[in-house]
Parts: C-alpha cells; sequence; structure tokens
C-alpha cells in the first residue's frame, strides 16, 4: 500500500486504469475525483484512436471530426467547465499547483481552438494530429499532478468537492460516446 493513505472510511481510495498511471503501475485515486477520471478515460481512448488511426495523410477526415465534435458538445465542454468552475479554484489554494493550474487554464483555451476548428472542418490531418496530442498531455498533467497534489484536501473537503463537481456534471452523465464505423480501431 502506498505510504500516507488515510485510513478514514469515508475516503476510499480506489484503483483507476493503468491508462492514467504514469509508470505502469495503477495510480490510487480519491473516489470524489473518478467521475473526472473516467471522462478522463474516454477522451484518452479517442485520442488513441486517433493516434493510431490518422497515420496517412489521404484519411477521411469527416468521421474524426464529427466524433471529437460530439465528444466536446456531450462530454468535454462540461468537463472543462466543471474543472474551471470547481475544481481548479479548490487547487489554487495550494501555493504550489498555481502554476500548475494557470498552465491547465491555457490548454482548456488551446484545446478549446481545435475543437471549434473540427466543428467548422477547418482541422486537417497534422491538426487532428497535435489536437490528440495536446489533449493527452493535458489529462496525463491532470491525473499525475494536479489529481495527485488535490488529494491532500482533508477527506471532508474532498467530499464538498466531489459533491459540487457532481452537480456540475449531471448534465454530461448521460451522454454515449461511441466510435464511428470509420474510425473505430480493428485488429490488425
Ligand atoms: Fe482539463
Ligand atoms: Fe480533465
Amino acid at each position: 500500500m502506498r505510504a500516507g493513505l488515510s485510513p478514514v472510511r469515508d475516503v476510499v481510495k480506489m484503483l483507476v486504469t493503468r491508462a492514467e498511471s504514469s509508470d505502469n503501475h495503477p495510480v490510487l485515486r480519491d473516489k470524489n475525483l473518478i467521475p473526472l477520471s473516467h471522462q478522463h478515460q474516454h477522451a484518452l481512448a479517442l485520442c488513441a484512436r486517433i493516434d493510431r488511426g490518422t497515420h496517412s495523410p489521404d484519411i477521411c477526415l469527416e468521421p474524426w471530426l464529427a466524433e471529437i465534435q460530439f465528444i466536446f458538445d456531450q462530454e468535454i465542454r462540461i468537463h472543462f467547465a466543471a474543472e474551471e468552475k470547481v475544481l481548479f479554484p479548490a487547487a489554487e489554494a495550494f501555493a504550489d499547483l498555481r502554476a500548475l493550474v494557470a498552465e491547465l487554464r491555457q490548454d482548456h483555451e488551446t484545446l478549446r481552438a481545435f475543437f471549434s476548428r473540427a466543428a467548422a472542418r477547418t482541422l486537417d490531418q497534422p491538426g487532428l494530429r497535435e489536437f490528440a496530442a495536446t489533449l493527452s498531455r493535458h489529462i496525463r498533467k491532470e491525473e499525475r499532478q494536479l489529481f495527485e497534489g488535490m488529494q491532500r484536501l482533508s477527506p471532508a473537503q474532498l467530499v464538498e468537492l466531489g459533491a459540487r463537481l457532481g452537480h456540475e456534471l449531471a448534465a454530461a452523465s448521460q451522454a454515449c460516446i461511441v466510435p464511428s464505423e470509420a474510425t473505430r480501431l480493428r485488429a490488425k
């Protein structure tokens, strides 16, 4: 067991997938941050499919751009807003996280510009791949640096944070992200 885990029963530490681990060992995630981590997994799965499925410069972009537009409208738009309204201000209470939060806020603006280009169908193949790399880097920063740092909050503060995040994310809870026939990964 990792050093420093609280024995307090109302802060149940749960395993999240290896996808967010920096060293291929599962990381422990407080249950109040799990809904955000689940959405990170959806986005990382899309990034992985883009990385593996868009090498050729003559790919058909339309299904990829349509899927990016869909996941932004259904989930990421709400996810970004919840982070900016609830998570980032809570993180800024820690002086050593403020520079990271400023970087993450800037990432959101960069990513929103990518999403706008996808919706306008002006994102080309190199841009699509740059988008996936930028999004996956952003998520890994949140999982490995921000979430790890925020788990210093007290159990009561984490519960309150989780409740506020749950409220903000409720609108995205019914979203169902399904790859299209054109963007699904196939066994080689
Ligand atoms: Fe974010
Ligand atoms: Fe996030």
